[in-house]
């Protein structure tokens, strides 16, 4: 077993730590607060190549294997959530179905385009009843005259409404089997007259990044449009998310990793009682506990990341990774948060917003009962 990374991981992940630290850590405050889209730092992301870093270099993407992609992500969330989910769900959720699916028509249509960054794709499976339970798609598409006609809704749909956004993927009941829903994806383009994107959520956090409501009112889009084989959309989907949970997972690690960051900086600088804070028993606890379960997780979403590389199955441990990242970014932000005292309490602290920011982790991209459920009937229950 060899746990050191590659020259160019390294240089990967460097150039990301140091991309983090110089363009985003001094307006993540102010983007969060204001609630604005970081079109400039996606610029930025996109002149260094990192908007499409696992998709084929012919299409413009860095052509990088998934654990370099999670390194990126770890990078970034260790400094800005919001930035971070505006480009892992653009890569593993939006761009990948057409990676994976798409025909060579809509590969060249789509994938220069959001592998350079200069449009963001989303993805549209949550609707308002279909959840957790998925499957429950609502969303119809009929053939009609060579044209999909689609009717329905979806829910929490980052990165649907941006100003440079070119497309949403979405699932659609296309037809019914014995009773059973036939669903199949489709791409539809933003700018399809009856595609509409409502206003931006009021949500706890990921303030600066763009997750609306959608609705399809009789909006055709071509036959030509639809994803992948027809009926074949719902196992494409869970195939989709089980890789977006690595790089989910490995939010939940980078996130950790930051605000331990901040936890060790902030306890050597602050005194009570005539010492640094970090001479305390109680303090040096909560970040010894931390440090070791943040490197855990980090070895585990690793190992999904190496797993899905070697076209191994990965879902097992894409969801014990996802479950278990996502409840220690909501413990190391809280800890981080304690550590400050009233300090953590104030948002001139990023570990005001950094816990605000980790409870998505135990909910978007399957919730931990989710993430359990897969696990458990994996395991055989
Ligand atoms: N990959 C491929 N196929 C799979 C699969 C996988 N991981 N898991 C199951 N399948 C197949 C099954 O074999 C089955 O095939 P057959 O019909 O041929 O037997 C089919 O898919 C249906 O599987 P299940 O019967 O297991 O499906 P289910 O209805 O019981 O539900 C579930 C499974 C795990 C609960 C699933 O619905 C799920 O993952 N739900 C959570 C959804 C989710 O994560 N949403 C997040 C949205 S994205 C988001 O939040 C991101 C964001 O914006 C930031």
């Amino acid at each position: 077993m060899n746990f050191g990374l590659t020259d160019e991981q390294r240089l990967l992940r460097d150039t990301v730590r140091d991309f983090a630290q110089r363009e985003v850590k001094p307006v993540a405050e102010e983007l969060d607060r204001t609630k604005s889209f970081p079109y400039e730092i996606v610029g930025k992301l996109a002149d260094l190549g990192l908007m499409g870093i696992p998709f084929p270099e012919e299409y413009g993407g860095g052509g990088a294997e998934t654990l370099s992609y999670a390194l990126a992500i770890e990078e970034l969330a260790r400094v800005d959530s919001s930035v971070c989910i505006t480009v892992a769900a653009h890569t593993s959720l939006g761009t990948m179905p057409i990676h994976l699916w798409g025909t060579d028509e809509q590969k060249s249509e789509w994938l220069p385009e959001l592998c350079s960054g200069r449009k963001l794709a989303a993805f549209g499976l949550t609707e308002p009843e279909a959840g957790s339970d998925a499957g429950a798609t609502r969303t119809t598409a009929e053939l009609d005259d060579g044209e999909w006609v689609v009717n329905g809704a979806k829910q929490f749909i980052t990165n649907s409404g941006t100003d440079v956004t070119g497309c949403v993927t979405i699932t659609a009941v296309t037809g019914r089997t014995n009773g059973n829903a036939e669903i199949s994806n489709l791409i539809v383009p933003n700018g399809t007259p009856g595609y509409e994107q409502g206003e931006p959520y009021r949500k706890m956090g990921w303030n600066a990044s763009d997750t609306r409501p959608l609705s399809f009112e009789d909006c055709r889009v071509p036959e030509a449009n639809l994803l992948g084989r027809r009926g074949e959309g719902f196992k494409q989907f869970l195939h989709i998310l089980d890789g977006g949970r690595i790089g989910v997972a490995a939010m939940g690690v980078g996130l950790a990793q930051g605000a331990l960051d901040e936890a060790i900086a902030y306890a050597k600088e602050r005194k009570a009682f005539g010492r640094q804070i970090s001479k305390f028993q109680a303090i040096q606890a909560k970040i010894a506990d931390i440090s070791a379960e943040i490197e855990a997780a980090r070895l585990l979403t690793y190992k999904a990341a190496l797993e899905k590389d070697a076209g191994e199955s990965f879902t097992l441990t894409a969801a014990q990774a996802k479950l278990k990242t996502g409840r220690l970014a909501v413990r190391a932000t809280e800890e981080a948060v304690q550590i400050h005292g009233g300090y953590g309490y104030i948002e001139e602290y990023p570990v005001c917003r950094f816990y605000r920011d980790a409870k998505i982790l135990t909910i978007g991209e399957g919730t931990d009962e989710v993430q359990q459920m897969v696990i458990a009937r994996l395991l055989g229950c």
